[in-house]
C-alpha cells in the first residue's frame, strides 16, 4: 500500500505550502492598512496641507472604491473629485505599491518550473526565499527611509518570490503525494493560500497591526513563513520524480520515496516512474513554443488556459480585492467584518474541497463550483439592482457573496492550480506549469485594475456580466475538460487524445492494431 499518509510526506508538504501561505499573505495585507500606509506616504512626500483633504478623500475612495458608482452606472470613477497635484502623486505611488506585487508575479511565473529543474526542488525553494526575505525587509524597514519607494520596491520582490512558487510548489507536492491523494494533497496549496488571505486580514486590523505605529511590522511579518520553511526544508526528502527522471538517480529516487512512503515497497511507483522517464528520454525536453505547435500537447495546453481564464474571469478577485466597499454598497453594516467572514468561509471551504477531490472527481467539483457560482453572481445583481426598492435586499447581496465563495473554493480555486501538472508528463511539466502560472497572474492583474472601472461601467449589473463569462466558461469545460482523478499520466494522455475526438486517437488505434498484427504472425 503506497497511498499511506506518512510523518515525512505531511512534513514535507507543510513545509512547501509555507510558501503558498506566504502568498495568500501578500494577496490579503495591503488591503487593511491601506489609510494609515497612505497618510504616511503623504507625510513623507510633504504633501501641503491644502491638499491634505484631497489625499484623506482619497484614501477613504480606495478603501470603498466601487461603492457610488455600483448603485449608479452613469458615475465613473473619474467622476469623482480629481485629487490635486501632489495627492494625485501620492495616488500613483500607492497604486503602484499594490500592482507592483502582482507585475513582479507574472514576470517570474515563467521561471519556477525553470529554476526547480535547474537546481532541484528544495534548493529552489531555498534559493527563493532570498525574494522573500529581501522584499520582507524592504517592507518592514520601509518607515525608516523614503517609505513609498521601499514598499513599492519590496512588493515588487515579493510578486517575483510569489511568481516562482506559484509554479514551484505545485510541482513539488504533486510529484510527492501518491497518485491516490494527489487532488487533495494539490488542494493543499489552495488552502495555505486562503488561510494567509485570513491570516493577513486579521491582523491587519487597525486594533492589532494595521494602525499608524504597527503598519511596518504588518508588511514585514511576511518574512517569517520563510524564515520557518528555509529551516524546514534542510529536512525534506527531494522529489523523487525529479531524482530519477531528470537526474537519473534511482537509487536516490528510491530512498526518497522510502522515506515518504514509510518504507514499505515502492516498485509500484518506481515503474510509473520508469515509463515516464522513458517517455521524456523519447520526447526529449518540451520548449513553451512546442507546448502550442506539438499537436500533442496543444489540447492539454488550451485547457489547462482554460482552467486558469475560468478560475480568474469568474470575477472573485473582485470580491476579495473590493469586498468592503461592495458590501457597504449592498447596505451591510460592518463591512471589515464580513470581509474577514468571506475569509474565513473561503477557508473552511478549501477545506472540504481538500476531502471532497479524490471523491467526486476534479471536473465534476469544477462544474458544480461553476454552476454554483452562476446562479450567485445572478443574485448578488438582482440584490443590488433591488436594493433601493427593497432594504432586506442587503442579505440577499450578502448571503450570495458567502455562497459564491463557497462555491469557489470547493472546485474553480484550488483545482486548476494542480491539475495542469497532472496533464504533462516530466518533459513538459514545467514549461506548461509556467504558461498557466503567467495566464492567471496575467488574469489576476487584469481583474484587479479593470473591475472598478467595469463596475463604475455596469453598475449593480456588474454581476450579469461575470455570470456571462462563467456560463460560456462552465460549457466549454463540460465538453473539453477530461477527469484525471486516480488516473497515471498516460492514461490523461489518453483521455485528451480521445476528447480532441482527433485524427490522433484514429492513428493511435491504427498503430496499436498494427503492433497486435505483427506480434500475432
Ligand atoms: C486562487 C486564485 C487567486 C485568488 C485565490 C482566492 O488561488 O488563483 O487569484 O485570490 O484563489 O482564494
Amino acid at each position: 500500500m503506497t497511498d499511506q499518509v506518512t510523518g515525512t510526506l505531511v512534513f514535507a508538504i507543510l513545509t512547501a505550502v509555507l510558501s503558498s501561505f506566504k502568498f495568500g499573505y501578500d494577496i490579503g495585507v495591503i488591503n487593511a492598512p491601506q489609510e494609515v500606509i497612505v497618510s504616511h506616504y503623504r507625510h513623507v512626500l510633504g504633501v501641503p496641507p491644502d491638499d491634505q483633504k484631497a489625499v484623506d478623500d482619497y484614501a477613504s475612495t480606495q478603501e470603498l472604491p466601487t461603492a457610488p458608482y455600483l448603485r449608479n452606472p452613469t458615475l465613473s470613477p473619474e467622476a469623482e473629485e480629481e485629487p490635486t497635484a501632489s495627492a494625485g502623486l501620492v495616488t500613483m505611488f500607492w497604486s503602484l505599491s499594490v500592482s507592483s506585487f502582482a507585475i513582479g508575479g507574472m514576470i517570474a511565473s515563467f521561471f519556477g518550473g525553470w529554476l526547480g529543474d535547474k537546481l532541484g526542488r528544495i534548493k529552489a525553494m531555498l534559493v527563493a526565499n532570498i525574494l522573500s526575505f529581501t522584499g520582507a525587509l524592504l517592507m518592514g524597514f520601509s518607515k525608516m527611509g523614503p517609505s513609498h519607494i521601499l514598499i513599492i520596491a519590496g512588493r515588487s520582490i515579493s510578486g517575483l518570490y510569489c511568481g516562482i512558487i506559484s509554479g514551484l510548489i505545485p510541482i513539488y507536492i504533486g510529484e510527492i503525494a501518491p497518485t491516490a491523494l494527489r487532488g487533495a494533497i494539490g488542494t493543499l496549496h489552495q488552502l495555505a493560500i486562503v488561510t494567509g488571505i485570513l491570516v493577513s486580514q486579521i491582523v491587519g486590523l487597525d486594533f492589532i497591526l494595521g494602525n499608524h505605529e504597527l503598519w511596518h511590522i504588518l508588511l514585514g511579518l511576511t518574512a517569517v513563513p520563510s524564515l520557518l520553511q528555509s529551516v524546514m526544508l534542510f529536512f525534506c526528502p527531494e522529489s523523487p520524480r525529479y531524482l530519477y527522471i531528470k537526474l537519473d538517480e534511482e537509487e536516490k529516487a528510491r530512498q526518497s520515496l522510502k522515506r515518504l512512503r514509510g518504507g514499505v515497497d515502492v516498485t509500484k511507483d518506481i515503474t510509473e516512474m520508469r515509463n515516464e522517464r522513458e517517455e521524456a528520454m523519447r520526447e526529449q525536453k518540451v520548449s513553451i513554443i512546442q507546448l502550442f505547435t506539438n499537436s500533442s500537447y496543444r489540447q492539454p495546453i488550451l485547457v489547462a488556459l482554460l482552467l486558469h481564464l475560468t478560475q480568474q474571469f469568474s470575477g472573485i478577485n473582485g470580491i476579495f480585492y473590493y469586498s468592503t466597499s461592495i458590501f457597504q454598497t449592498a447596505g451591510v453594516g460592518q463591512p471589515v467584518y464580513a470581509t474577514i467572514g468571506v475569509g474565513a468561509i473561503n477557508t473552511v471551504f478549501t477545506a472540504v474541497s481538500v476531502f471532497l477531490v479524490e471523491k467526486a472527481g476534479r471536473r465534476s467539483l469544477f462544474l458544480i463550483g461553476m454552476g454554483g457560482m452562476f446562479f450567485c453572481a445572478i443574485f448578488m445583481s438582482v440584490g443590488l439592482v433591488l436594493l433601493d426598492k427593497l432594504s432586506w435586499m442587503s442579505y440577499v447581496s450578502m448571503i450570495a457573496i458567502f455562497l459564491f465563495v463557497s462555491f469557489f473554493e470547493i472546485g474553480p480555486g484550488p483545482i486548476p492550480w494542480f491539475m495542469v501538472g497532472e496533464f504533462f508528463n516530466q518533459g513538459s511539466r514545467s514549461a506548461a506549469m509556467a504558461v498557466a502560472a503567467f495566464c492567471n497572474w496575467a488574469c489576476n492583474f487584469f481583474i484587479a485594475l479593470c473591475f472598478p472601472y467595469i463596475a463604475g461601467f455596469c453598475g449593480p449589473y456588474v454581476f450579469f456580466l461575470f455570470a456571462g463569462t462563467m456560463l460560456a466558461f462552465t460549457l466549454v469545460t463540460f465538453f473539453k475538460v477530461p477527469e484525471t482523478k486516480g488516473k497515471s499520466f498516460e492514461e490523461i494522455a489518453e483521455e485528451f487524445r480521445k476528447k480532441s475526438g482527433s485524427t490522433q486517437a484514429a492513428k493511435a488505434a491504427t498503430e496499436m492494431k498494427f503492433l497486435r498484427a505483427t506480434e500475432t504472425a
